[in-house]
């Protein structure tokens, strides 16, 4: 719900839950009042205190009111140069040379629906949905540059989007630094942030700190979102925990460089911001033109972490990606990949596909290595033709074999790609991402294509869709497997290459397009050498997202943990894989490792030949389970109920189904079970005066008791035991006690 009061000139936005409002100023500065728990609709500037912060600069327009500054005063959209010393939310340089943007209001447009951007993904509104848009103009008055401000309200899910648009309406050229996508300062409070760092093998960590003045700041500045940092981040009371307390979440929708700044001022102040990383990013926008800042999705609970999950969860689940199958059921997969690598033939793969039918696997899944001279990483990326050597008759011939025994076939893809060893360098050595004099710097043996150029965007397309369009796939993993650097593209003059980083971004973008939207019958899986480009554009694009290379369930209970607080489970790509683990060495169960990977969309990547026949029994059992259990997953409420970080001694997490008759509990314990205290799982999501059957157990129990005491787990369990409870709820009338 999105109100204007004109006497006031004051925009409360309220969804059900929150309240978010500015005002405009008498000088017509866009002021930031308020954002969390819903209030009523009453104008909250009185939180602004009328004192004179001595030393700070007032406006011309503010005459000798030292009180008005906008440093003090909490901002909407920051401008630069003018008197406000903290993060700015735009820097320029116009054509005078000068650098300043001061943004007033002109005018706003509130309708019903949600905007888009047209050169980025966003999240979308359904016609059911209520979901409405502000838009606000802010103008330089020297410049006449302008900042359009968009805000997309979906009431029920508690989210608010934010974007920007810089529109160049000046008389010449502006150099465009930075323009952040959503800037939000908080007069009061004393908040932890939460953040996901990691590596490769080890995405997600979750990192709770209490923000310390001066600035906090997580970023990527690798061209891609990454491993090391997500773009996400949690603010929070230094209190608040899974049940209580306020949250906010900022997610950012864009899969390039970003940062995420939380500023606490000298008077405690914190501003937030978050937008597209200014380092190496100069824009030329010219007169008459416009530039777009990705979508920033913010999410605010006045009950703790769960809830703020939940918001992310649902709107994710329901706004992010067009694709039919994010709704439908998801093949349980096997990949090649962790079993042969490089080195297979048609025979062993067709025979893998066999043994994998017997184990309930939907769908065989041909990684890297099938096309080109890729025997090795050393060569081949870039060009997408089958070796007919491993392969006779190409990827046609290989997946009517698989479609023959009623499975469906997967194919792997590094499009952005290339090797030095390749037909596509060896025609076009102009068409990677190169310094001028320098030889570029390689990972895994491979250079990024240029994809800010056109013609290199339009050859990917063309390649890829020849493979796509016969209808032999019906899945495909797009990898991308190194960070970018040597930025500098051929195609553009020396004063763009400040846009270079941002304008491969935009050809991702248009390649995606070009292949995925234009194949509405292929499941697209994400994948970055693992989960290293995780982001909300990129859910855009990918109903699942393969979470890591690291399929150590163990290790997987912290990146999964560290993934649920924003992404749904329906996204996270996990695979069980033989033990001893090929990188951690380490060895479970099977029943743990397989219980591990239902936290998400389910498959496995070993050797079903090598397999003893008690592993392939419980294979079997394995993916007939999940399969059952497959819609509560993808759909119901997640709830982490311990985290693997703390002292607990075993993970667990819970899924409830939105009508709350069904639940599924997975527990792993960290620890051994040996005649030690008792264990006991609280359960949440469930009603208190219910009762619930308890299939493995056989128990009936009330919510009250599930919730409040627990389920005991079994004594006696060696480490890293893993534990699945299923739960029906029946009506308590029923049950005679
Ligand atoms: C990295 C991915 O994360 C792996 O699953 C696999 O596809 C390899 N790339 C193939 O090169």
């Amino acid at each position: 719900m999105i109100l204007f009061n004109e006497q006031n000139k004051v925009f409360t936005i309220h969804t059900a839950n929150s309240t978010y409002q500015m005002k405009v100023s008498q000088h017509g500065h866009l002021l930031h009042l308020y954002y969390g728990k819903r209030i009523v609709d009453e104008d909250v500037s009185y939180l602004i205190p009328n004192v004179v912060r001595s030393h700070e600069s007032n406006p011309a327009e503010a005459g000798v009111d030292r009180v008005y500054s906008l440093c003090a005063y909490p901002q909407e959209f920051s401008g630069n140069d003018a008197g406000d010393y903290r993060i700015p939310s735009i820097e320029v340089v116009n054509a005078d040379g000068s650098y300043a943007f001061v943004g007033k209001y002109r005018s706003h447009k509130i309708y019903s629906g949600k905007y888009r951007l047209s050169s980025l993904p966003t999240l979308y509104a359904s016609n059911e949905e209520n979901a409405e848009t502000l838009e606000m103009i802010l103008k330089d008055e020297v410049t006449h540059a302008e900042v359009k401000l968009l805000y997309g309200v979906f009431y029920e899910k508690d989210i608010i989007t934010r974007a920007a648009v810089f529109c160049n309406h000046s008389e010449g050229d502006i150099h465009l630094e930075r323009l952040m996508s959503a800037n939000v300062d908080f007069m009061t409070g004393d908040f932890d942030m939460i953040g996901f760092f990691g590596h490769h093998y080890l995405e997600r960590q979750t990192d709770r700190r209490h923000l310390s003045h001066g600035i906090n700041e997580i970023g990527s500045f690798r061209g891609v979102s990454g491993h090391f940092h997500n773009p996400f981040a949690i603010l929070c009371d230094r209190n608040t925990n899974e049940d209580t307390g306020n949250a906010y979440g900022f997610a950012l929708m864009y899969s390039g460089n970003f940062v995420f700044d939380a500023e606490v001022d000298g008077y405690s102040q914190t501003r937030i911001a978050m937008g597209i990383h200014p380092k190496q990013f100069d824009f030329l926008v010219r007169k008459g033109e416009c530039f777009e800042a990705p979508e920033v999705v913010m999410a605010y609970s006045d009950k703790g972490l769960s809830k703020l999950s939940h918001s992310y969860h649902d709107v994710f689940r329901q706004n992010a990606c067009e694709s039919r199958f994010v709704r439908s059921e998801r093949p349980v997969l096997i990949n090649s990949w962790e079993p042969f690598g490089f080195s297979f033939d048609s025979e062993q793969l067709i025979k893998t596909a066999e043994i994998s039918k017997e184990l309930g696997v939907d769908m065989f899944v041909l990684d890297d290595g099938w096309f080109g001279a890729r025997d090795n990483a050393k060569a081949g990326l870039g060009d997408w033709v089958a070796n007919e050597k491993k392969l006779p008759g190409g990827i046609p011939a290989l997946a009517e074999k698989i479609h023959s025994m009623g499975m469906k076939f997967g194919l792997w893809f590094e499009p952005e790609m290339i090797n030095e060893d390749s037909d596509l360098y060896r025609a076009h050595p102009d068409w990677c991402l190169r310094v001028p004099g320098r030889d570029p710097a390689r990972s895994r043996h491979q250079l990024c294509l240029d994809l800010s150029r056109p013609d290199v965007c339009e050859y990917l397309i063309e390649a890829v869709n020849k493979i796509l369009d016969d209808g032999s796939v019906d899945y495909v993993k797009w990898d991308y497997n190194r960070y970018v650097c040597d930025v500098y593209s051929s195609y553009y003059p020396p004063e763009r290459q400040g846009e270079i980083y941002h304008r491969y971004i935009l050809g991702l973008y248009r390649i995606m397009d070009g292949i995925i939207k234009t194949h509405p019958d292929i499941l697209f899986e994400g994948c970055s050498g693992g989960g290293g480009r995780f982001d909300g554009g990129m859910l855009v694009y990918f109903p699942q997202i393969w979470c890591s290379d690291n399929t150590d369930a163990p290790d997987r209970l912290t990146i999964q943990y560290g993934t649920s607080f924003m992404y749904p489970v329906s996204t996270m790509g996990a695979h069980v894989s033989v033990c001893p683990n090929k990188r951690t060495k380490r060895t479970v169960s099977f029943k743990t490792r397989a219980v591990t990977a239902m936290h998400g969309t389910f498959g496995y990547e070993l050797d079903p030949a090598k397999m003893s026949e008690e592993e392939r029994k419980e294979c079997a059992e394995y993916s007939a389970f999940y399969r059952k259990h497959q819609k509560l997953i993808m759909s119901g409420d997640y709830y982490r109920l311990s985290s693997p970080y703390d002292d607990s001694i075993f993970t667990a997490w819970q899924f409830v189904s939105k009508d709350g008759t069904e639940s599924l509990v997975c527990v792993v314990t960290e620890d051994i079970l040996i005649n030690d205290k008792n264990s006991y799982v609280c359960l949440r999501g469930l009603e208190e005066n219910a009762f619930y059957r308890i299939e493995e157990t056989g128990q009936v129990l009330s919510g009250a008791a599930l919730t409040n005491i627990g389920l005991l787990l079994p004594h006696s369990q060696p480490q890293y035991s893993a534990f699945v409870f299923y739960l029906t709820r029946i009506e308590a009338t029923v049950v005679s006690r």
